[in-house]
């Protein structure tokens, strides 16, 4: 059994695209997965893991997320390490940007998990966001819209810091 997990919610391909990037990244043994299919009492398989989603309408999680994020929030994740990511675009949606990594950021704040992955919001031209917590995103931040030049460097760096 791996020791990673990555779980991804990914409506047009880019944040499925970004987790296979880190699973690259990432020491030790990775598992992949679609929020779309996993079953979500297998978290508890996992002693790192990755959350990431992209955000839709006007600032909601991806849609695959939907279902997932309940359940996540019933889960005791005591013990575990949770890293969080997600993708938006910033000049599209300023008002909302990166909204959905603020709602699972709220889903596992209360699980119990050690939470690491925490991202400097410089570098980043918006107006407000729900995953901004006590002045830092609450997870790696990109934005494939119109920062893709920079997503390699944050890539390696978010997951040197993990
Ligand atoms: C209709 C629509 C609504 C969107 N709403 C937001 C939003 O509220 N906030 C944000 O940061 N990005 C928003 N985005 C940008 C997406 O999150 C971004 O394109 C992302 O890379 C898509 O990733 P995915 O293909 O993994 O779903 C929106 C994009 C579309 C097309």
């Amino acid at each position: 059994m791996p020791s990673n997990l990555i779980l991804f919610g990914s409506t047009l391909g880019d944040t499925e695209r970004i987790a296979g990037r880190l699973a690259k990244l990432l020491p030790g043994e990775t598992r992949l997965a679609s929020v779309a299919t996993f079953r979500m009492a297998s978290l508890m398989d996992f002693d790192r893991i990755l959350l990431g989603t992209s955000t839709w309408g006007a600032g909601d999680l991806q849609d695959d997320w939907e279902s997932a994020v309940g359940q996540l929030r019933g889960l005791d994740l005591t013990g575990k390490t949770v890293a969080l990511f997600g993708l938006g675009d910033a000049s599209g949606y300023p008002d909302t940007f990166v909204d959905g990594l603020g709602i699972l950021h709220e889903a596992v704040s209360k699980a119990g998990a050690v939470r690491v992955g925490y991202w400097p919001t410089d570098g980043y031209a918006f107006d407000a966001s729900r995953a901004v917590v006590e002045g830092r995103f609450a997870g790696l931040v990109l934005d494939e819209a119109s920062q893709s030049h920079l997503t390699e460097e944050r890539l390696g760096r978010w997951v040197r810091e993990l």
